[in-house]
């Protein structure tokens, strides 16, 4: 696997491809991530996964500096999982000057839940996206949709800006119990990681009360903040929003239930889409 620090030595090591396969992440690899690497591979002539912890997408009271950084279990996850070039600049390399130009997504998106939780979250994540595309000049780029609404706000960026790289969806990787896998989950404690497959059940009931044809979406939703409420956690928000655009569906719509919860001081993300 060949690591670039810089984007010229990147660049000049990708000349020779014309079909790049990416995999853009913040490191702390899991089985999640390295699922999306081999996903990419036979979509492109060479694969490539980015390792860089994004200061623009955090709120000045989050886990920027406390985010893990776990470089060599990273690449050698990244070599057995048969990835070509890893990127891996440091904030000089990436933004050797202040940042001031960003990508500001679509607010009927990106105000929305996350970024309605946490604002610029999503100009953070988008701006270095569309950066990291500038470097690696991708084809095809893979996003997990455990993050589902990120992956929607790209999708629309790279529609938006007419960028030429297709951009592909890798279902959600889970523990034996349900947990989807996240780097945040290495914050929980013994006690927290049994309590956590917790976020993953009340989706499952919300999606099942919806299969059983329960029309009141209000009270499924609030039901669901109350069962979480109950065992100790904080939720951020536990709703039913249509696939298309996240906004609050109307009867038939393809749903998805998308679910944030802090846990102690951990927060989780996850969702669920659910089929009728
Ligand atoms: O999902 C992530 O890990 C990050 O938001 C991403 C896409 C790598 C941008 O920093």
């Amino acid at each position: 696997m060949h690591i670039a620090r810089t984007i010229p030595e990147l660049r000049e090591h990708l000349a020779a491809f014309r079909r790049p396969a990416f995999v853009p992440t913040m490191g702390n690899l899991h089985d999640g991530h390295l699922a999306l690497v081999k996903q990419a591979q036979p979509l492109g002539d060479v694969t490539v996964a980015s390792i860089f912890v994004n200061r623009l997408q955090f709120l000045p009271h989050e886990d920027f500096d406390t985010y893990p950084r776990t470089w060599d279990s990273d690449c050698e996850k990244l070599r057995t999982a048969g990835c070509d070039v890893l990127f891996a600049p440091d904030e000089k390399a990436l933004y050797p000057e202040p940042q001031t130009c960003k990508v500001h997504p679509d607010p009927a998106l990106a105000d929305l839940l996350e970024g309605h939780f946490r604002p610029g979250f999503f100009i953070g994540v988008c701006t270095v996206v569309m950066k990291l595309f500038s470097c690696v000049q991708p084809r095809v780029a893979v996003f997990g949709k455990k993050d589902y609404q990120q992956l929607m706000t790209i999708r629309h960026m790279v529609r938006q800006f007419a960028l030429p790289i297709e951009i592909v969806g890798g279902e959600t990787f889970r523990a034996a119990d349900g947990l989807a896998l996240s780097s945040r989950n290495g914050y929980l404690s013994e006690a927290e990681r049994a309590e956590a497959v917790q976020l993953s059940k009340t989706l499952q009931a919300m999606a099942a009360a919806v299969r059983e044809g329960e029309r009141d979406l209000a009270a499924i939703e609030a039901r669901a903040m109350q069962t979480l409420t109950a065992r100790g956690w904080q939720p951020d928000y536990l709703v039913l929003r249509r696939r298309a655009d996240l906004l609050a569906p109307s009867a038939g719509e393809p749903l998805v239930a998308l679910a944030a919860a802090r846990l102690g001081s951990t927060r989780l993300i996850d969702n669920l889409e659910i089929d009728v």
